[in-house]
């Protein structure tokens, strides 16, 4: 039976039966999450909860930022000693469940998921993310609070490496494949050893914290909320995700933590959800703070009544909801009913007949070679000035830049039991191919930032390869920046590199889409190759020798500067003339009547879904199986194919992503310009042409009004298919 079945309840008779054994106390324990002990107290502390039935899990960390915090250890042991005590020694036997950040890779790091977003690949990702469950499973994890599904459309924003980008449609597809990748695709997978149950967070609106400052209010319209940021957690929701987070943001003042709504209406009642809400990291006492709660107490009571299920460390349901029932301020069916979903859950990941894990040594040398896979689709070539690149990999390279001898930030953020010790540096991939092939390499050693004496190297022979961006410790968790402008010495030595006269390609390490205009003029080639975990350095130079065909499209747009912030290509149409969308001339506008800014040219840098190839495609006109339909057979479950033909027009063998957007002319609510509805990546060989359909049914069709009443309205929509969101090239249905 298909995972997508949600069907968690179907543990619910052994659920009922275990609850009606429990005391209050031991109901509340199953509700309280404690972090890793950090003395020899709290760890006799903890112990003692376990035999006494009051803690139901453990999260594998020690501070709620451990994020950037690199780790190696391995903790399979612990958790057993913990195990132990609960089932054996416990009155009921309850199996604790351990909970670690394993986010986008655990020992083999993957790409961040902003980027691999961009491989528009989600079979490739969930391929990726089986083998990131392997290896935390290997070592007795059970569960992981990933995948990170919260959408944003402001790159000042730390955390935007761990989502997938501005987009309502990848972001769905993108929390399938990972929710799938991490649990197995079949609903029983869930109890097999190496499944990691998944946790899609951090719901809900998150990724709008107000001016990219981590940790910040949302004001966030239904509108917005519900076509733009529910639908990753729709799709996780569907394709079984165990457990959700919820966030640490309020949403038009209403903490998320703190509302009903959110959780028990919107969540558990119209999305179906059936698996247990872990709160963020004291997000349940932070209310006290935000000042909708006068103490801990009242925190809780607003927490469970609200529908958290459990509290992630500083244990607030621990201390205060046991006073709560005995004080008749809260109906213990509250409780009841978030030890039901916690149990569910603890039953189908098959805890109860299969608690202790034993480390297990598995081969990882396929989840490196998947990991190079992945991150050569997830980089971005956004310039090839005169085919520049590929390069001969017999040629001369003069490397410099921060990031030539940079291991660490390839990795990302969040991804502390990563391996550095196995990342390659861009020095040291280079020299690979170099060294074999009968070319050379000059390194500007420890070229921290642009230097006079390093520029000597400039006058050798070759073409010239900076590794320029950001560290990862300008990303991730309350990492976020005031201005994404690749910073003044970078560009000061991209300047000098080519003044030489030279040929320079910019290699572009980042966590985020960095403004890159100032830059951009002195690169001669620019490939965006993110935070792409382990095997960055073999994939960037995978595609800077030609052994890979770039094939990355991007998942979020690039803006020109800081002050272009937001900027996202599915915004709706404004009242105006447009001089700050996509399609619009590169220009700066001075006559009156137009919405964009007076002293830049507002169209952004690189557009939503670009990403260039060392081929060319040809996308046929897109024709339609049926200019219209009626909303009727839509409902019924029938489609408008769109298909065209792709061309590979060049020499070589490539991937190209087929893009289909779609514009409601007219309709109830003003819609946006353009909205993704499809894509297909295809390989085609140098002159290959394939026809590609893709559907568009009742799901693609409509929109969401504030209240969450889903509208197919009749009319003209026209359908666009192309290979990024600028295309012009369309076609136009009817619905009847
Ligand atoms: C983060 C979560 C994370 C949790 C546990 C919080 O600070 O927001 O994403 O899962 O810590 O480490």
């Amino acid at each position: 039976m298909s995972i997508n079945k949600q069907n968690f309840k179907r543990f619910d008779k052994q659920v009922n039966e275990l609850l009606e054994k429990m005391t209050l106390k031991e109901k509340i324990g199953q509700l309280n999450q404690s972090s890793k002990a950090k003395n020899p107290e709290q760890q006799k502390k903890y112990e003692d909860m376990c035999r006494n039935g009051e803690m139901g899990s453990m999260i594998l960390a020690a501070t709620s930022t451990a994020g950037n915090t690199d780790e190696y250890k391995v903790y399979t042991e612990y958790y057993n000693e913990f195990q132990k005590i609960a089932v054996n020694e416990s009155r009921l036997g309850i199996p604790l469940i351990f909970g670690r950040d394993v986010i986008h890779g655990h020992r083999t790091v993957f790409p961040i998921p902003l980027a691999s977003a961009c491989a528009f690949n989600p079979e490739l990702v969930e391929k990726c993310y089986r083998a990131v469950a392997k290896e935390a499973t290997a070592e007795g994890i059970h569960w992981t609070f990933s995948p990170m599904v919260d959408l944003t459309r402001d790159p000042r924003w730390g955390r935007i490496i761990e989502g997938p980008g501005e987009d309502p449609y990848v972001g769905a597809r993108f929390a399938e494949a990972a929710v799938k990748g991490f649990q197995g695709s079949d609903e029983d997978d869930l109890a097999n050893r190496d499944s990691l149950v998944a946790c899609a967070k951090h719901y809900l609106g998150y990724g709008f914290s107000e001016g990219g400052r981590d940790y910040n209010t949302t004001d966030i319209s239904g509108y917005t909320l519900q076509n733009c940021v529910l639908p990753a957690f729709r799709a996780a929701v569907n394709a079984g995700c165990a457990t959700v987070m919820s966030s640490f943001n309020d949403i038009n003042g209403v903490p998320v933590a703190a509302s009903p709504y959110y959780i028990n209406e919107l969540l558990h009642g119209e999305l179906g959800f059936e698996g247990f809400v872990v709160s963020d990291w004291g997000s349940i006492r932070q209310m006290i703070r935000e000042g909708v709660a006068r103490d801990l107490k009242e925190c809780a009571e607003l927490g469970i009544k609200s529908g958290v299920d459990m509290d992630m460390d500083l244990s607030c349901y621990a201390d205060n909801l046991e006073s709560l029932v005995n004080e008749g301020k809260l109906d213990v069916k509250y409780i009841d009913e978030a030890v039901r979903n916690v149990l569910r859950i603890k039953f189908a990941c098959g805890l109860f007949d299969d608690p202790f894990r034993e480390f297990v040594e598995i081969d990882k040398k396929p989840h490196i070679e998947l990991a190079r896979e992945i991150a050569g689709e997830s980089m971005l070539l956004l310039k090839n000035s005169n085919n520049l690149l590929p390069l001969n990999k017999d040629e001369k390279i003069i490397l410099a830049g921060p990031f030539s001898q940079e291991r660490h930030s390839l990795k990302g953020s969040w991804s502390g039991d990563g391996e550095v010790s196995i990342i390659t540096t861009m020095e040291e991939a280079i020299t690979e191919v170099v060294d074999a092939n009968g070319g050379s390499l000059v390194t500007v050693k420890n070229d921290i930032i642009y230097n006079k004496a390093s520029l000597e190297f400039f006058k050798n022979d070759g073409v010239i390869v900076l590794a320029l961006g950001e560290g990862s410790l300008v990303s991730g968790e309350a990492n976020s920046i005031a201005e994404i402008e690749i910073s003044e010495n970078q560009v000061q030595l991209a300047k000098e590199a080519h003044a030489s006269g030279k040929k320079v390609v910019g290699v572009i390490i980042g966590g985020r889409p960095l403004a890159l205009q100032p830059i951009e003029p002195y690169l001669d080639a620019i490939l965006y190759a993110w935070h792409c975990g382990t095997e960055t350095a073999h994939a960037a130079c995978d595609i800077i020798f030609g052994d890979v065909n770039p094939s990355g499209k991007s998942s979020v747009t690039f803006v020109k500067s800081t002050g272009h912030i937001p900027l996202y290509y599915n915004e709706l149409l404004p009242a105006k003339k447009i001089n700050s969308y996509y399609g619009t001339e590169n220009v700066i506008r001075t006559t009156p009547g137009f919405s964009g800014y007076l002293d830049i040219p507002a169209v952004p840098m690189y557009p939503f879904g670009f990403g260039l190839s060392y081929t060319t495609f040809e996308i046929s006109a897109p024709k339609v199986n049926t200019p219209s339909i009626t909303v009727e057979k839509l409902k019924e479950g029938e489609c408008i194919e769109v298909s065209v033909t792709v061309k590979n027009t060049g020499t070589r063998k490539g991937k190209e992503t087929v893009q289909l957007y779609i514009h409601d002319i007219i309709a109830s609510y003003i819609r946006p310009q353009k909205e993704l509805k499809g894509f297909k990546k295809i390989e085609l060989e140098a002159g290959e042409e394939k026809e590609i359909t893709l559907p568009l049914g009742y799901d693609e069709l409509g929109f969401f009004d504030e209240r969450g009443n889903y509208l197919v309205e009749q009319g003209d929509i026209e359908i666009f298919v192309g290979d990024d969101c600028m295309t012009k090239n369309k076609t136009k249905i009817t619905l009847l």
